[in-house]
């Protein structure tokens, strides 16, 4: 069998990899002058997090999400399994009476180890343990009245609790739910209530960098484990300086990485005061297009008309114009904030397109939120996206003074976008390839390489004797910058000959001469 990278996911190989750790690092820098610290989060979390945070209805939760149930009780799985899978026809009445016989063993199996907190103590795996057994005196009740009688209604009612056990059998959770994070936020913010930093002075700063998941439809730029570096600030204060300050750091990277035709987009999507109102007038005028409208937003109408705003649909986009804007609906207090975070971008000489449309896939924004496209990504050109939080602390347990605004850059756009623009060139590394010919020279090549490594020059030591010809070969399609070649005359001259591949021009150097020639050579 020959394995392959899982749909959507990628091998990042050199020497891509070095543009990554350029990309890393400098992020790194650049954060850090701006008074922000690493976080290093877990990769999984509990599935309510992110539902509560993003939102059960969006499609990063409903539909994207990488989730399993954590526990070890294999024994139960597999109990499972077997009633999930036993199929019972109306008339078989001994086989019905084992089938109940099994199912209600195991419910007070479930019972015991409900009581014993093996398994998690959700009222809904309580109520799962009290409602088989109702199905069951149900089903028999049933039975009783019209077996004989109407013995097509009773077979009807039969399939429906069968049904309904499977299904309650199904829903029983024997461990936590876990998922695969689709975003950092949400696990930014848990840690911060976790670990008590509101206590910590001043604005709390944080930048993480790692992978993220999502079961998206893998194209150019969209990827199921993609990386994001991202940002946050959380403290008490909601000022609009510091959305401007967030913007800023970012714009400040991109500008240090060379990245090109990079374009702010920036928006204001209100707050509770004021967003409620104007959802429900957006709702009002698409329930009069609906019939217009494709699948994805007629079911928006309900869940999330805001989304509509987002629709890429050509046909829709007509429709979207004239849709009432959210910048007219905003209340005295949004506006004001906004038009200070337009402001404070100004002072800091940042451009910016304003657009209305930009409301966000993720539920947890407030007023300020902003995205970033870049060139050389087709239809996935968002590179970065952010944007303030405000209730999101709150609403996750946390003080509810506490604001939050934060950014992720989507690294592996990022990449892309630098590399199409010629911007993604890394040098390569090999400064020697370390030629010997003979047990002495290889014993004294040994020690030279290790100096050399240890005065920070970069070098491939063959590990057996080649002969000469391909040995130089092999530096050369290495791309080494020099040879340096060790053979028993130089062994009886106490020297090396240095060769310089890119003119093929050679000496030979004693070995502080050389490291000076290399040392010029940069
Ligand atoms: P987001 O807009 O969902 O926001 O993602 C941020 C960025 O991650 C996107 O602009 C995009 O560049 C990248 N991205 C998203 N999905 C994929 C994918 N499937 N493949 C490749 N890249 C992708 C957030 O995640 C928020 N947590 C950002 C934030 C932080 N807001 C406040 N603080």
């Amino acid at each position: 069998m020959k394995f392959q990278a899982i749909k959507g996911v990628r091998d990042i190989l050199p020497p891509d990899s070095a543009l990554w750790n350029r990309v890393e690092q400098t992020a790194r820098e650049i954060f850090g002058t701006f008074g922000f610290a690493e976080v290093r989060l877990p990769i999984f979390e509990q599935v309510e997090l992110f539902a509560r945070s993003i939102g059960e209805d969006t499609d990063v939760v409903s539909k994207e999400m990488y989730s399993f149930e954590d526990h070890d009780l294999l024994e139960f799985e597999q109990v499972r399994s077997a009633l999930m899978m036993t199929s019972l026809a109306a008339d078989d009445l001994l086989g019905f009476q084992a089938y109940e016989r099994n199912v209600l063993t195991f419910v007070a199996k479930l019972s015991e180890s409900f009581k014993r907190g093996e398994v998690p103590r959700t009222p809904e795996n309580e109520k799962i343990i009290r409602r088989i057994p109702e199905i069951f005196e149900q089903m028999n009740r049933t039975r009783r009245t019209h077996i004989e009688s109407q013995f097509s209604f009773y077979e009807e009612a039969f399939a429906g609790c069968l049904t309904g056990v499977k299904t309650a059998l199904q829903s029983y959770r024997f461990g936590d739910r876990l998922g695969l994070r689709p975003e950092a936020t949400a696990s930014v913010v848990r840690a911060y209530i976790e670990h008590g930093m509101q206590t910590l002075p001043g604005n709390v700063k944080l930048y993480y960098m790692g992978p993220m998941f999502r079961r998206e439809r893998p194209q150019k730029g969209r990827y199921r484990q993609f990386y994001q570096i991202g940002a946050e600030v959380l403290g008490t204060s909601d000022a609009p300086g510091i959305d401007a300050e967030v913007i800023e750091m970012l714009m400040t990277l991109f500008e240090r990485l060379k990245l090109k035709g990079a374009i702010l987009n920036i928006n204001s999507i209100g707050d509770k005061n004021c967003r409620p109102a104007y959802v429900e007038k957006l709702r009002a005028e698409l329930q009069k297009v609906r019939e217009q409208l494709g699948a994805d937003s007629q079911r928006r109408i309900e869940t999330n008309p805001l989304r509509v705003l987002d629709s890429k649909l050509e046909h829709e986009q007509a429709i979207v114009a004239k849709l009432p804007r959210i910048g007219e609906n905003l209340c005295d207090e949004c506006r004001a904030h906004y038009a200070e975070v337009k402001r404070q971008l100004d002072l800091r000489g940042i451009q910016y397109q304003e657009n209305w449309r930009l409301v966000r896939g993720l539920d947890y924004y407030m007023r300020t939120t902003f995205e970033i496209t870049a060139p050389g990504l087709g239809s996935q050109n968002a590179v970065c996206g952010g944007g303030r939080y405000d209730g999101l602390v709150e609403l996750l347990g946390g003080p509810a003074a506490t604001k939050g605004i934060g950014f992720a850059i989507g690294t592996d756009r990022l990449i892309l976008s630098l590399q199409e623009a010629g911007e993604g060139a890394t040098q390569t590394g090999l400064d020697v390839y370390l030629a010997w010919f003979g047990a002495a020279a290889q014993t004294a090549a040994i020690g030279l390489a290790k100096r050399l490594r240890g005065a920070g020059f970069v070098v491939e030591l063959p590990a057996v004797e080649m002969k000469f010809g391909k040995s130089l070969g092999l530096a050369d399609r290495l791309k080494a910058r020099h040879a340096v070649i060790i053979g028993d005359d130089e062994l009886a001259a106490g020297v090396v000959t240095v060769k310089r591949l890119a003119d093929g021009s050679q000496q030979k150097l004693g070995e502080p001469q050389l490291f000076e020639y290399l040392r010029a050579g940069f």
